[in-house]
């Protein structure tokens, strides 16, 4: 005889369903809260900000925050005509969303690619030349790839394009950077305190660790708070942060299969914040002042869900010199095999 459910066998079930989707959405408002927003809202007016990837993600979102309130933002980015897109996009939103009652802030598109010294130096020259001042420097561009590829100058670009990059870039400005004081914000994330280390024997090459994770970013990720935390020993208003796993074009090279969608939609919908709220952790960073001498770079401190926390991490003195070090001679080596 065919099974036939009984109200007293659908209702438990019914139930046990909506209370599970109670639960999840429930910890969603959790999340959601955990991960907390600015608050602030004050003009930035008079105040420019140099953000490199501006054209998607997070860069794009900080941009148009910032924008919003006011600033001059400077969108350092790779392709030209991604950096317009995202402009025209920004005007338009906020022509639908203001009908263009408010006036904000000015939006300039600069080109930058950090896979490449040249492109780094010129735009650093173009910069100077063009921008008197400015307030911040955000550290934002960054990737992860899954195949091997290499910078202008030979370095895997987890290496070349998330630390190198921006080491030279704040190297050529680094006199008007100490001389006006000027913000710069380093874009980690709390993936430098998952199996990463500096692995000075393999700086700048390809390597297959065989781990699951992308070890060689999660590195990259730790360069960058070891970089925040010279920066800050060397005199700069430096402040670190990880934005959250966001949902950004920043997993462009990660092709899921249909199964993961399957297994992992639920996890993803809870875990993942949106790309404006991960930029909340970056506008924080570059607007308010929250590195203090109890809570910085070198006391491991960093910016997540909008406060300070204290990175797992331990981090040691000769690997955060010698990382400096070896960066120096890694842009000097390039100098004088170009010249040569
Ligand atoms: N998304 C996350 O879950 C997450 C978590 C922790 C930390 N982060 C960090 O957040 C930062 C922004 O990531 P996202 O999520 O916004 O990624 P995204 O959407 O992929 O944006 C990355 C930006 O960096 C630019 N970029 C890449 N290579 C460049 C190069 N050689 N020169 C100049 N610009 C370059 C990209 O330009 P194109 O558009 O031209 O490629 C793009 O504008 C990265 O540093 C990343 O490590 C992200």
């Amino acid at each position: 005889m065919p099974f036939i459910p009984s109200e007293a066998t659908l209702l438990p079930a019914a139930y046990t369903v909506a209370g599970f989707a109670g639960s999840i959405a429930l910890l969603r408002l959790y999340k959601l809260r955990k991960w907390g927003r600015v608050r602030s809202t004050f003009s930035l007016r008079d105040k420019t900000f140099v953000i490199t990837g501006a054209n998607t993600g997070l860069g794009y979102e900080t941009t148009k925050a910032l924008v919003r309130r006011q600033a001059t933002v400077i969108m350092a980015c790779r392709n030209m005509a991604k950096a317009q897109a995202a402009i025209e996009k920004i005007r338009q939103e906020e022509q639908e969303e203001r009908k263009g009652s408010k006036s904000s802030g000015t939006l300039i598109p600069m080109q930058l690619d950090l896979a490449s010294f040249q492109s780094v130096r010129q735009f650093a020259g173009e910069l100077q030349r063009t921008v008197p001042r400015f307030d911040c420097l955000v550290n934002n561009a960054g990737l992860a790839v899954r195949e091997p590829e290499f910078t202008r100058e030979g370095y895997e670009v987890h290496y070349g394009v998330n630390h190198l990059g921006q080491f030279l870039l704040v190297e050529l400005l680094k006199e008007r950077l100490l001389e006006q004081g000027t913000r710069v914000v380093v874009v980690s994330s709390r993936m430098h305190e998952i199996e990463a280390e500096i692995d000075f024997k393999n700086l700048g090459r390809w390597v297959e660790y065989g781990s699951r994770l992308n070890r060689l970013y999660n590195n990259s990720k730790l360069m960058n708070f070891y970089y925040a935390r010279e920066l800050y020993k060397r005199g700069y208003n430096v402040h670190v942060l990880c934005p959250g796993l966001c949902h950004t074009d920043f997993f462009r090279h990660y092709e899921p299969k249909w199964y993961h969608y399957l297994l992992f939609s639920p996890i993803v919908w809870l875990m993942l914040r949106s790309a404006e709220q991960g930029a909340q952790n970056i506008i924080y960073a570059a607007t308010e002042s929250v590195t203090t001498p109890e809570c910085n770079p070198v006391t491991g401190y960093f910016i997540s869900n909008v406060r300070m926390r204290r990175s797992k991490f331990h981090f040691d003195e000769n690997t955060s010199i010698r990382l400096w070090d070896e960066s120096v001679r890694a842009i000097e080596r390039s100098s004088t095999s170009s010249t040569t």
